[in-house]
């Protein structure tokens, strides 16, 4: 008997569909064993591949806008005409195949060949870029300045031994032990080669030199460069409490620190958690999923109050506790004397592995030291360039103007940070491309999605619609009456709507 459930979806399109079965603007089918998507836009029928290349989600239950498909997940883009991932966190194309029109069937049969990117171009090309930052905006700068057919020479420096991994797993699948850890490379070791893009791990940018155009490295090696961009993230906020420095206690941000963590783990019966926010949360769900007992100590009152709300907060903790966490809100841990981790309120709690996930700062030291703007974040224009021209900053470090909320905003979000990288790429080639894409972050806490788009820093007014216990809702975060934000759960298209509609109003 055949295999059910391995069985490719819908109809077999190679032998034909009457158009009039395809009334809507996607029908899911397949083409041998690959699951193939048809997607009508304006008066022309397209053929791709049905999942997403970020984490496989299903485009037959996204949204399809102009000449694009946006993936239900994590709102990736993909060009309906080459494949082209065009948002990340979507990087690598699907395949497009091409669509057959006899009389009133289409058929689909053939694989279009690999299409080149729409390529904005090179209108300047320097000969030199260097990227420091080894993370989500310091890669995605480098693939597309590739993708843009950039010829120059490009050194992307990171402080990090591993090279860039798909962080957001990190708190997720991977600490969990149920994602390997081939999943994690943002592209294979060969991928550096093969673009000639010269990825120096474990080394320090220690300053810059604008005027000379150098970057100085902790071994006292220089590196010049024409553009540079400055991607160095963000590092956990340390905790000035007595005993930290122990190895039982982590913080998280690299693979090295999840490494160290999933160790101690292996021993552990008992884990505290310093940090009720996402870090903190997502680390409590994957050591749950390690069995492991997890004690949460957060000031807040109510976890993740600040970003979602009270309604969303107590969903949210409630969650975690039919999970069997144990929340101590409202107090901190005052010091860890080996295994004790001793709470201000005076409690004790006994514990094997201590991780602590209280927030972060962004790296800013190279940027200050080098007299670039600064303002809680180095201070970017439009394009992301900093006030020095020719040095543009991008991801959790860049305070840029957000024509959506009318502020100069910095977020934490690994989508945005990927979607900065790929504008600044094209900058440093000429362009002048205004970053204006909606902030999206996403967050998962055992089968529970939370997605978020926009940036409500406050509001006067939550409206929710569906069910936030029944983990079916959309929560709209206004102001005056006007949406400045929206989370969802299982609520994808009315997200991805959400998100199109505030790209449309401003
Ligand atoms: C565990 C974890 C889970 C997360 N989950 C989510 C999520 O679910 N959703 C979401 O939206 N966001 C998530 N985030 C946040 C997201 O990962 C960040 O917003 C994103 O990585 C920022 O990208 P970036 O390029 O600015 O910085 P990073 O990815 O941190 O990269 C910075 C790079 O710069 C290098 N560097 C810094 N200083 C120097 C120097 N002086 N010399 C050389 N190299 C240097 C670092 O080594 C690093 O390679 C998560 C973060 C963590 C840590
Ligand atoms: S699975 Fe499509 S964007 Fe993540």
């Amino acid at each position: 008997m055949a295999d059910q459930q391995n069985s490719p979806a819908g109809p077999d399109l190679s032998q034909g569909v009457a158009l009039s079965e395809f009334s809507g603007d996607k029908l899911l089918g397949h083409v041998g064993d690959e699951e193939v998507l048809l997607v009508r836009s304006g008066s022309e029928i397209f053929a791709i591949g049905a999942h997403c290349s970020h984490y496989h989600g299903p485009l037959a239950d996204g949204v399809v806008e102009g000449e694009g498909v946006r993936c239900p997940w994590h709102h990736a883009c993909f060009d309906l005409r080459t494949g082209e991932a065009t948002r990340a966190p979507a990087l690598s194309a699907l395949p497009v195949w091409k669509v057959e029109r006899e009389g009133e069937q289409i058929f689909v049969r053939q694989k279009r060949e690999q299409v080149k990117p729409r390529i904005k171009g090179v209108v300047d090309a320097p000969a030199r870029i260097v990227i420091v930052g080894g993370g989500a905006a310091g890669f995605a700068a480098a693939e597309m300045l590739r993708r843009q057919d950039y010829q120059g020479s490009i050194v992307m420096l990171s402080q990090e031994a591993s090279a860039p991994v798909d962080r957001p797993n990190l708190s997720k699948d991977y600490l969990a032990g149920s994602a390997p850890e081939d999943w994690l490379p943002l592209r294979p070791d060969d991928f550096y080669r093969e673009a000639d893009i010269d990825l120096r791990r474990g080394v320090e940018a220690t300053s810059i030199d604008t005027r000379a155009k150098k970057v100085l490295l902790a071994g006292g090696e220089t590196i010049p460069y024409d553009r540079l961009l400055l991607a160095t993230g963000a590092e956990p906020v340390r905790l000035p409490i007595p005993g930290v420095d122990q190895p039982h206690v982590h913080m998280l941000r690299s693979l090295a620190n999840c490494r160290a963590i999933i160790a101690s783990a292996k021993e552990a019966r008992r884990a505290v958690v310093i940090g009720a926010s996402f870090i903190g949360l997502e680390v409590a769900a994957s050591l749950r999923a390690r069995n492991i007992e997890v004690h949460v100590v957060g000031l807040e009152q109510r976890p993740m109050e600040r970003v979602l709300g009270a309604e969303m907060g107590d969903f949210v903790r409630a969650l975690h506790e039919e999970h069997g966490v144990i929340f101590h809100l409202g107090d901190t841990v005052s010091s860890i004397e080996g295994k004790r981790a001793n709470l201000k309120s005076g409690g004790v709690i006994e514990a094997d592995i201590v991780v602590i996930g209280v927030g972060v700062r962004p790296r800013l030291a190279l940027a200050e030291k080098a007299g670039l703007a600064i303002d809680r974040g180095i201070t970017v224009d439009a394009c992301l360039e900093t006030n020095v021209p020719g040095i543009y900053a991008a991801g959790d470090i860049a305070r840029w103007p957000d024509k959506h909320s009318g502020e100069s905003i910095r977020v934490e979000h690994w989508v945005v940070a990927e979607r900065q990288g790929q504008t600044a790429g094209r900058n440093m080639l000429g362009q002048r491309e205004v970053f204006d894409a909606v902030p999206f972050f996403w967050s998962q806490h055992y089968d529970v999605p939370i997605n978020y788009v926009g940036h409500a820093e406050k509001w006067d007014e939550i409206a929710i619609d569906g069910d936030i216990g029944a983990r079916d809702c959309l929560v709209r975060y206004k102001s005056r009456g006007r949406v400045l934000a929206v989370a969802s759960i299982y609520r994808d298209v009315a997200s991805l709507e959400a998100e199109i509609a505030m790209e449309k109003e401003s």
